[in-house]
């Protein structure tokens, strides 16, 4: 740590030096982050939804999903379970439910933190169809796919998590 801290000051100062000759001030160090660097560091997703994958369900797919792998936790149409309701609270945009839901979902129930199954984009779509629909923001027939979950957003300000 204390060399690389030293390296940076070095080329910092000299980084400096040079460009200090030149016109404007050019540090002349570094490089460009890699696109691999950048997605590393780059956690966040963008409500537009570009960087989620296609795929489509609906609230009828989600509940069977649901009462077999997340009602244990999350109670019965989502209350009352030892997990953080799902019913009456929502991220702001629902895109993030979904992202959550992909990512880290169903927890596994070792409590070590890992899962048992990995959803597929189509379960995922189909959950988070069946999560709107416990709230009153979709039929249960409504097909949620990439294209329309963007746009969706919570009614009540009362709903946010
Ligand atoms: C073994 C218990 C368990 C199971 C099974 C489980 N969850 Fe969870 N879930 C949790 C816990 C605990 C949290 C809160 C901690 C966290 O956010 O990781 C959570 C958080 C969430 C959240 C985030 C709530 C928020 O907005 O803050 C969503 C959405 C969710 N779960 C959906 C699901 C879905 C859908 C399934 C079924 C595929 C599922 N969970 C299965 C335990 C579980």
């Amino acid at each position: 740590m204390r060399v690389r801290l030293a390296a940076f000051t070095l080329l910092v100062l000299f980084g400096w030096h040079l460009s200090a000759s030149g016109q404007g001030l050019q540090y002349e160090i570094g490089r460009s982050a890699t696109q691999e660097e950048i997605s590393d560091w780059d956690k966040t997703l963008d409500p537009a939804g570009k960087e989620i994958p296609e795929g489509k369900g609906t609230a009828v797919q989600g509940k069977i999903m649901y009462q077999e792998s997340c009602e244990s936790c999350h109670g019965e149409n989502g209350i009352n379970g030892s997990a953080p309701e799902l019913t009456g609270y929502l991220r702001i945009y629902p895109i993030h439910t979904w992202d959550k839901i992909y990512r880290t979902m169903p927890l596994g129930t070792s409590g070590a933190g890992e899962r048992d199954i990995k959803l597929s984009p189509d379960e995922t779509y189909s959950l988070t169809a069946y999560i709107l629909y416990l709230n009153g923001m979709a039929a249960e027939n409504d097909i949620l796919h990439k294209q329309n979950l963007p746009a969706v957003r919570i009614p009540d300000p009362d709903f946010i998590r």
